[in-house]
């Protein structure tokens, strides 16, 4: 067997064999499969896509690269929650303590950004202090101990997902609905929970761009959940508009604490709730209305922002000392009227190119910096208002962000 054939045999539309997948998989943790082979192999893939029965083989294979998580010590519904990641989502910093809050175990492995999507890794590192990387044992202590616990993936959890996950950043090969698939249910699967909630973003600004492929995506990860008798529920949530008003690390800590805290109500406020109830619901085996009331009283009663105050300073996080740049140009309307779009795809390039993503795999981003949105789709507006807030540091531009509103 070699690598060249097996890429050739996926060029030409042909299904691999379990061997040939372990072949060209296992050899690139194993460092014998060079990342120029492996690029040519996922690009492949993300033109020729998957079979299932591929997708099976490479879902098992990927688990089987590290250790699984085992959760049985940790009494009561283990809900675990993933998003295919969007343009300014942090609703995992909301969602999970307003349903660890209620009593569920929320158990969330994260990752960090990937392609102009930002991860909640990588947001939560801009908490001073904040510590990401726990063992598994730190993990499961924990999340019997506060009821949720949101790290980065251990090394040792999956690692052939951290190295493939990593170059399709960067080689242009993050949207294959397989590849999505295999990495989010691996992950999933790995890290022991007994259900698991998936917001499936579609649009402009997500990996994910149509509703048709987002179903094709539902549809897959449950298939893959059936095989591992998980119970897995999917929701497709719209990503053409950022969600929320802030995108940039900081910027989205701060907006999430906000939301918790019950001050600000927005699309941001609207899916969190969206999401929560779902976990609610199959949590606690109630329906989403009922569950939907317990997720709104967490937030008003504050138990849910207590929640989230605990779990920062459990894992270190000095959250008082987070630092959002200083320097900032306002961006003003150049014309009067109605905002009827804010494109989610260009506010997340321009805040990645002020240094809030990747665009290489080494570079290190910059969390102070990102994009304000001071006005929302539905705002009516006069020229000369400010309609959003650039906040760099190194680099200044305002990128042409005024581009991504549309106002008529
Ligand atoms: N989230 C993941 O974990 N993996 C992907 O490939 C896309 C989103």
């Amino acid at each position: 067997m070699n690598i060249i054939d097996i890429i050739n045999k996926k060029r030409n539309k042909l299904e691999l064999t379990r061997e040939e997948l372990e072949y060209a998989f296992n050899g690139y943790i194993k460092k014998e499969v060079k990342d120029y082979q492996m690029s040519s192999l996922l690009m492949a893939i993300c033109i020729n896509d998957l079979t299932d029965q591929e997708v099976f083989d490479l879902v098992d294979i990927f688990i089987k690269s590290g250790d699984t998580i085992d959760l049985s010590s940790v009494s009561g519904v283990k809900v675990d929650k993933h998003s295919t990641g969007g343009v300014g989502d942090k609703t995992t910093l909301i969602i999970a303590p307003i349903v660890a809050s209620l009593g569920i175990k929320v158990p969330k492995m994260s990752g960090r950004g990937l392609g102009y999507t930002g991860g909640t890794i990588d947001k939560l590192e801009s908490i001073p202090g904040f510590k990401v990387n726990l063992t598994k044992e730190e993990f499961v202590k924990e999340l019997n101990d506060i009821g949720m616990v949101v790290c980065s993936q251990t090394d040792s959890l999956v690692p052939l997902d951290k190295e493939i996950y990593t170059l399709r950043d960067v080689t242009a090969t993050v949207e294959s609905i397989p590849l999505i698939a295999v990495s989010i249910m691996s992950k999933k699967i790995a890290s022991g929970a007994d259900k698991i909630l998936i917001d499936i973003k579609a649009g402009k600004g997500a990996l994910v761009k149509t509703e048709h492929d987002a179903k094709l995506l539902r549809d897959l990860m449950i298939r893959i959940g059936n095989k591992y008798n998980k119970e897995v529920n999917c929701i497709i949530s719209n990503m053409d508009i950022p969600l929320g008003i802030c995108v940039g690390n900081a910027l989205e800590v701060a907006e999430a604490a906000e939301i918790l805290d019950g001050r600000v109500k927005n699309n941001l406020y609207d899916l969190s709730l969206e999401i929560a109830s779902n976990m609610i619901s199959m949590g606690k085996g109630i329906s989403i209305v009922a569950a939907r009331d317990e997720a709104i009283e967490a937030i008003n009663s504050k138990k849910a922002y207590n929640k989230f105050m605990e779990f920062v300073s459990y894992q270190k996080g000095d959250i008082e000392s987070m630092v959002i740049s200083d320097k900032k140009i306002e961006i003003a309307a150049t014309k009067s009227g109605i905002i009827t779009f804010i494109d989610a795809y260009k506010v997340s390039e321009v805040s990645c190119k002020l240094g809030s993503g990747r665009l290489t795999k080494d570079d290190v981003i910059d969390s102070t910096v990102g994009v304000f949105l001071n006005k929302q789709v539905g705002d009516s507006v006069q020229v000369g208002d400010i309609i959003c807030t650039i906040y760099y540091n190194k680099v200044k531009d305002d990128f042409d962000i005024a581009k991504a509103f549309t106002i008529q």
